[in-house]
């Protein structure tokens, strides 16, 4: 028997300022996307911005559903878009901000596990990783330079 250690690091800027002006610009695109949440049911809105390596933004937010689990996560909505439109693109980044209508949401918000395993095909899919920077609607921003980082022990084609 033995044990093993996972460790994981990640980068925490204070707030939005302290990052580079591409990435702001980004987390703005995300912003842009969460006013098109649809999330009547959590009152709860994500956005979700994409960097492509052809320099195409894609953009998408949590739509909910009266049948709750048919909505979908605002990471998912957008990486799926991306996949679709542009198959052959290299994935870069993804800028997430997210936070509640009823009460202020200053903690940085992670992607769901299952946003990140979605998120985890493609980086399989494209062999390179892909950049993720998760916030709440103000404050600290995470960063992770690879979604390998929030998903350690990941299922991926290598079993199949
Ligand atoms: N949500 C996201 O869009 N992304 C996540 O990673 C976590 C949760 C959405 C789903 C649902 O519409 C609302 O937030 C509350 O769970």
């Amino acid at each position: 028997m033995k044990e093993i250690k996972i460790e994981s690091t990640l980068t925490v800027f204070e707030n939005l300022e302290e990052l580079p002006t591409d990435i702001v610009a980004l987390m703005d695109q995300a912003a842009v996307a969460r006013r098109n949440s649809y999330s009547p049911y959590s009152n709860f809105s994500v956005g979700a911005a994409i960097l492509l390596d052809n320099n195409e933004i894609v953009l998408g937010s949590n739509q909910e559903n009266a049948s709750y689990p048919s909505g979908l996560c605002a990471e998912r909505t957008a990486i799926y878009y991306a996949g679709s439109q542009y198959p052959d693109a290299r994935i870069l980044k993804m800028a997430i901000i997210a936070g509640s209508r009823i009460h202020q949401t200053i903690t940085p918000i992670p992607p769901c596990g299952a946003c990140r395993q979605a998120i985890a095909e493609y980086e399989v899919k494209q062999d390179s990783p892909i950049e993720i920077y998760f916030m709440g609607e103000a404050g600290k921003v995470v960063k992770s330079h690879s979604l390998a980082n929030l998903l350690p022990l990941v299922f991926d084609k290598s079993v199949l």
